[in-house]
């Protein structure tokens, strides 16, 4: 009796053993395993649960000999992505493929020349789409995003992005927080988005497990559907017996955000980590020692599999089968997740925000398993202490020490939509073109654990694909069309084509002492200015624009016969020749000889500055965040703090008396770091107003970015600009409580009117002396301001200068604004439904011919701009500040040909200045050299400020 079990069991033990290091099926031998008497009733799941262990993880190595994509839509049609620059993600991001692009079945069936005979057996059915030469790329990949979890537009009862319900709990998923209707699916799939990795937030050391989706609309019209490659957890079923198991994801973070959650510090949180491993540890030994018995066929008392919902995913991360993603800042905390992955024996995959990593090379090197890649921004920080070392250079820096490196949004920390341009940032500041384009598809795709099917434009990889008007790496690159699965997601292809963008990438000056720099400071290298010249000699200038009271603002009143830069010679072109900070002649050289060999003895020597074909043009000016109030925005010691709500449940101090007026001015901070790199970039002033809440009444103020304190000769060109107010749905009081207060003070007309600050901003506001700003989205309540201010002025019987600055739904009162002559601060450029009250965006190319600039000035509506918004969500940020040059050149390549360089450089100078009260000279305006190019030109470097005011240049 006991014999021919016996040997049944060897028999099992041996068979198990060979298929455990063989990976060989197991059913066929389990069907022919009778069980023994003393053997657990659910042996054969046992078995199944103790092989599952061994399975490899990752695609198995016949993946891609599938006839179909596991994700192809029955009925979508085969197509011919005809004469496209390809970029394929092989040959470490350099190989480019001119050629054709056959898509079926959901993949990408052949790449290059492709056979007629191939192209025959489709006949009519091939749909064909003719890229005309133009770039086609992966599709963009989002190795960090919060889209579906953390809702667009915000709705507070639908936030399911954290937990606040315990500091470790990798058992949640943000899967099941996933909404399907979310605004930002078709904007962010207009940007190229087709992948993206959903992490949960970042409020716990261990914030629960991420998931893959694809961002495209599914039949079933769920989150499931939705979800690449799921693993077997998802359910809890047991992969087939000779399956690979599917990489799982999951979220870890370090720092600040979880200490503020949980009211704790660094120690907990790591001491937290240590816990939850260690306990995952136990239970992965259990299980070891639990299977060893099973192989050894010891079946007696063997009990119930060790196991734990709450605790499995962490044991799948000690057995490698998980990418962990942590969100982790600073040298502090990179240095203890490195520590920790040792202890525990396990890899990280990304490090994300990742600030520092450019600082530790050797500590990443040194994580457990490799290297984890650097998931970070290009240019979002200082926000925190922990973002303040930031360096736009730390890409550069990290793959010239073999690092990996991806950028990633945070969505929607940074909208998806931009997430190539997060690509375009860094590789304006040294990342190589390779590396760059990778950062968003090929890079985030192997961290991932997707590599074999996206990221790559290649035989067998799923069909996601951009075809791009421009190259991926110009500024303003648009898709012209976008597929997911095979399946064309644009409707209207048309609408970008119309532009005649750049095809090859902006040259990019050696960026090499920048970075030394960054590394050498740690981060904080000095960017106060101390070199200046009173006597300066600009040569080789291409083009002069300067401001003027004609034409659109600003006029070319220069510009080189000559026009190829890479021919320019000593003083080929024109020659700027500046005494005392003001331009005395503009021209050839010969038409300026008499200002540049002078006869006068007391005269020095002129510093001499090559421009390289580069331009000189009006300096820029930032709206929009409070730069100049703030060194941390998330730090109170560092910044002025916010002023008092008067309709807000906090008192008016009785100090302050009835009417109190805050004045801007009055808490300045010079020298912070994002003023500071603003001057470098040529954006040498900014109208500031006071940090607040919901309503508010201030007067902003005007100050210049480059100075060290007030005191300082040009640090102040205006003190008070304008009154500044807020009118919002923030759910605090209502609207019409907030024009209540605003109707009270602008309609009231009466002799013995009130003598306090307030009123008498208002008394001029109402005078037409000075403009009223009011940041406001919602064209409900632009509406209302519309009409409130003809009421005051039928009251008051004179103009009223009214400005609305975010202005994010004004495109629907266009014509309203316009004949009510009202202007718009349009910020930031590109629009977002982050709140409901923003959510009628007018979304621009592709999805839109016009965009809401293009739209007010059709109107003929007074336009500025603004680098920053005005968000519920994140409070506007000073970091980009730097980029408004590249945020008006956006906007006019957006406008498909309909604004010109002097009208965008227009709305980022005059125009606001105009509309924000500042009332300067335009002689006395700062003008910006720029060595190479033109100051909208990504590729050229701002080298000097020429100050009237301060009656220098400024060397940079
Ligand atoms: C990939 O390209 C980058 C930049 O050109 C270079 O630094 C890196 O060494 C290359 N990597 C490989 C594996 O060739
Ligand atoms: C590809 O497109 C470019 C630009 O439109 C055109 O000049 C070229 O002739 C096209 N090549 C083929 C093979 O159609
Ligand atoms: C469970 O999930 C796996 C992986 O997605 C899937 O293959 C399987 O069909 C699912 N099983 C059930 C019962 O839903
Ligand atoms: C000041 O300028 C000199 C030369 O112009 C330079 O070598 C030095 O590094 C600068 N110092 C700082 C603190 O930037």
């Amino acid at each position: 009796m006991m014999k021919p079990l016996l040997e049944r069991r060897y028999r099992h033990f041996l068979a198990i053993l060979l298929a455990s290091l063989l990976s060989l099926p197991l059913i066929k031998l389990r069907t022919t395993y009778s069980r023994s008497p003393r053997a657990p009733s659910n042996y054969a799941s046992i078995i199944d649960k103790c092989h599952a262990l061994k399975l490899p993880v990752g695609p198995p190595p016949t993946f891609h000999e599938r006839p179909e994509s596991d994700r192809f839509a029955t009925g979508t049609p085969p197509t011919l992505i005809q004469n496209a620059t390809i970029w394929t993600g092989e040959h470490n991001g350099t190989q480019v493929i001119h050629g054709d692009i056959l898509l079926d079945k959901g993949m990408i069936l052949h790449v290059g020349k492709i056979h007629p005979d191939i192209l025959q057996l489709y006949g009519a059915e091939l749909e064909i789409s003719d890229a005309q030469g133009k770039w086609v790329s992966p599709g963009v990949v989002d190795l960090h995003s919060h889209l579906g979890d953390d809702p667009s537009p915000v709705l507070s009862g639908a936030s399911d992005g954290n937990s606040f319900k315990g500091i470790a709990q990798p058992w949640l998923r943000s899967i099941d927080g996933i909404n399907t209707h979310d605004d930002s699916y078709p904007l962010s799939i207009a940007g190229g988005l087709t992948t993206a990795l959903i992490l949960p937030g970042s409020a716990n050391a261990i914030g629960g497990q991420a998931y893959v989706i694809k961002l495209r609309k599914t039949a079933e019209r769920s989150t499931s559907a939705m979800i690449l490659e799921p693993p077997y957890q998802i359910n809890s079923s047991s992969p087939p017996s000779d399956a690979y198991v599917r990489w799982r994801h999951i979220k870890h973070a370090c720092g600040e955000n979880p200490s503020r959650a949980y009211d704790g510090t660094r120690m907990d949180t790591f001491w937290a980590f240590r816990q939850s491993y260690d306990k995952a540890s136990q239970l992965k030994k259990k299980q070891d020692d639990y299977c060893s018995k099973v192989d050894a066929g010891q079946i007696d008392n063997l009990g119930e599999f060790p196991d734990d919902l709450q605790w499995e995913a962490l044991v799948d991360v000690l057995r490698g089968r998980v990418k962990v993603n942590t969100h982790c800042y600073e040298a502090v905390d990179l240095d203890a997740f490195v520590r920790l992955s040792n202890e525990f024996k396990f890899p990280v995959a990304a490090f994300h925000h990742a600030t520092e990593t450019y600082l530790v090379p050797d500590v990443l090197k040194r994580a457990y398993g490799g290297p984890p890649v650097s998931a970070v921004f290009s240019g979002f920080s200082r926000y925190k202490r922990e973002s303040y070392r930031f360096s736009a250079y730390a890409g550069k820096i990290l793959t010239e020490n073999g690092l990996k490196v991806v950028m990633k949004s945070d969505h929607s920390a940074i909208d998806s939509r931009y997430l190539l341009h997060e690509a375009q940032q860094a590789y304006y500041h040294g990342l190589p073109e390779n590396v760059a384009i990778a950062s968003v598809t090929s890079t985030p795709a192997d961290a991932m654990g997707m590599g074999h099917r996206i990221g790559y434009v290649k035989k067998g990889w799923d069909a996601d694909l951009v075809i791009w008007d421009s190259h991926p790496l110009a500024l303003g690159a648009t898709p012209i069309q976008v597929f997911i699965d095979g399946i064309a997601q644009l409707e209207d292809r048309a609408i970008s084509e119309k532009s005649h963008k750049l095809q090859r990438a902006p040259k990019i000056p050696n960026l090499d002492e920048e970075a030394r720099k960054a590394v050498e400071y740690e981060g904080l290298p000095p960017l106060a200015v101390n070199a200046s010249s009173d006597y300066v000699v600009f040569k080789n200038v291409k083009d002069v624009l300067v401001r003027s009271s004609s034409g659109v603002g600003v006029e070319k009143v220069f510009s080189a016969p000559q026009l190829d830069s890479e021919q320019a010679e000593d003083f080929e072109f024109g020659v700027v020749v500046i005494r005392n900070g003001t331009p005395v002649c503009i021209g050839l050289y010969e038409s300026c000889t008499s200002f540049i060999s002078d006869s006068e003895s007391d005269d020095s020597e002129p510093t001499i500055v090559d421009l390289k074909g580069g331009s000189i043009s009006p300096a820029l000016m930032h709206y929009g965040s409070p730069l100049g109030l703030q060194h941390i925005s998330s730090e109170p010691s560092t910044t002025d703090g916010n002023v008092l709500d008067p309709l807000g449940s906090n008192h008016i101090p009785s100090i302050l008396g009835e009417g109190a007026l805050v004045r801007a001015v009055d808490g300045l901070l010079y020298g912070s770091r994002d003023a500071l790199l603003a001057y470098r970039a040529g954006v040498t002033t900014a109208v500031t107003v006071p940090q607040h809440g919901s309503l508010f009444f201030g007067l902003g103020t005007c100050f210049s970015t480059g100075a060290l304190h007030k005191l300082e000769l040009g640090a102040l060109p205006q003190a008070v600009t304008a009154l500044h107010t807020a009118v919002s749905f923030n759910g605090v009081v209502s609207v019409s409580t907030q024009i209540a207060a605003l109707r009270r003070l602008l309609l009231h007309k009466g002799e013995n009117s009130i003598e306090d600050a307030l009123h008498g901003a208002i008394k001029e506001v109402v005078a037409g002396q000075i403009p009223l700003v009011v940041e406001a989205g919602s064209a409900d309540i632009i509406a209302t301001l519309i009409s409130l201010k003809k009421e005051a002025e039928a009251i008051h019987g004179n103009p009223i200068r009214l400005t609305i600055a975010g202005a994010v739904e004004s495109h629907l009162l266009a014509r309203e604004l316009a004949e009510a002559n009202v202007g718009v601060v349009v910020g930031p450029i590109h629009p977002f439904p982050d709140s409901w009250e923003n959510r009628r965006i007018l979304p621009g190319p592709p999805l839109t011919k016009d965009t809401t600039i293009t739209k007010l000035l059709d109107h003929g509506v007074t336009v500025g701009i603004s680098s920053v918004g005005f968000s519920i969500r994140a409070p506007p940020g000073n970091w980009n500040a730097q980029n408004l040059r590249l945020y008006a050149s956006w906007a006019a390549l957006d406008s498909g040909g309909k604004i010109v360089e002097e009208q965008a450089i227009t709305m980022a100078s005059k125009n606001l200045e105009i509309l924000l009260g500042v009332s300067g000279k335009d002689e006395d305006a700062d003008l910006v050299a720029t060595m190479g190019s033109g100051l909208l030109d990504p590729s050229s470097r701002v080298v000097s400020i020429i100050s009237p005011r301060g009656g220098k240049v400024d060397l940079l």
